[in-house]
């Protein structure tokens, strides 16, 4: 058998038939600045990069980098939500509610909609989670996805072995690519629980080139308001319905939380040409817009 080396998968060589997933991060690199000082990274070896200007060194492990190895605050807690057993037990709910609006793919494309042709595009999706997206999207879109599970994205890079996939572990607060990177950008489920969602969403229109779409979803920050336990003023009961059955577990607290989140301020900070739609029967909304330069 011949055998060939393929940087960044941990491993000194593999068969010639290697999957069209493996990620050359040789190449990738030059898409990649430090979070640390902003300069360029550089290939340091199969299982690192490192930056050209600081110290900083960024591991890469099952095929995913890490740019951010500890999370504070609510990206803490949702990290280990995320990489956790209670997550994949609520994805039950989110398959029921969007039953009625025709099923998850039409519930996606309400979104994804607002993205132009992908085909042959760099495409960035923040907070990509366990690639839902995916098949929604063209094999010959270069796909980078940014999140803070690191368990979800080696799933996406197990599940999706077809599509073009460079996967990052780091915060949406604090992206690490250089200004106009992207064709466009995504993000679908996390912006109204992030540590910061104004810094949040300024990085996402950072990255995008001049003209190109920034698309971001969620539900409506005040959603849990219409709970009856919220309504009957039962705040521990609403919370333990949360948490116990719906699956949120310490997410509840960080959901609760959020719930007088004004996204319009935010929008009009970071994007022009914007808009916000209404969603899943009014229960979310997108954001579409380009960025402010
Ligand atoms: C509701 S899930 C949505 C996942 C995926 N976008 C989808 O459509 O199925 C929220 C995702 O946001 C990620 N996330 C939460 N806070 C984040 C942050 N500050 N930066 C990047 N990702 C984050 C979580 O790890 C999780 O994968
Ligand atoms: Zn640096």
């Amino acid at each position: 058998m011949i055998t060939v080396s393929i940087p960044g998968t941990g491993s000194k060589s593999a068969s010639s038939t290697a999957p069209a997933h493996v990620t050359k991060w040789d190449t990738q690199v030059s898409m990649l600045r430090c979070v640390e000082c902003h300069a360029p990274l550089q290939y340091k070896s199969a299982e690192a990069l490192g930056c050209t200007s600081c110290s900083h060194t960024y591991a890469i492990k099952n095929q995913v980098l890490h740019v951010t190895e500890k999370f504070e605050g609510n990206n803490a807690i949702a990290a280990d939500y995320y990489n956790g057993s209670l997550w994949p037990k609520f994805r039950f709910w989110e398959w029921i509610a969007h039953m009625p609006r025709g099923g998850e793919r039409k519930a996606r494309n309400e979104v994804l909609r607002h993205l132009p042709s992908l085909s042959g595009t760099k495409l960035l999706d923040v907070a990509m989670g366990d690639g839902r997206n995916m098949p929604q999207i063209p094999l010959d879109c270069q796909v980078w996805g940014v999140d803070i599970s690191r368990v979800l994205l080696e799933k996406t890079k197990r599940d999706f072995p077809q599509h073009d996939t460079t996967l990052v572990v780091g915060e949406a607060e604090q992206l690490p690519f250089p200004d106009a990177t992207f064709d466009n950008m995504f993000s679908l489920g996390a912006l109204n629980h992030v540590n910061d969602p104004g810094r949040a969403l300024k990085e996402m229109a950072r990255v995008v080139k001049p003209g190109g779409m920034v698309v971001v979803a969620d539900e409506i920050p005040d959603l849990p308001n219409r709970q009856i336990a919220h309504k009957l003023g039962l705040r521990k009961l609403q919370r333990w319905i949360l948490a116990k059955m719906f699956f949120l577990g310490p997410m509840s607290d960080v959901i609760l939380e959020n719930t007088d989140l004004k996204i319009e301020p935010l929008v009009a900070d970071a994007l022009v040409d914007w808009k916000i739609h209404s969603i899943w029967g009014n229960l979310g909304y997108v954001i579409a817009g380009k960025p402010k330069k």
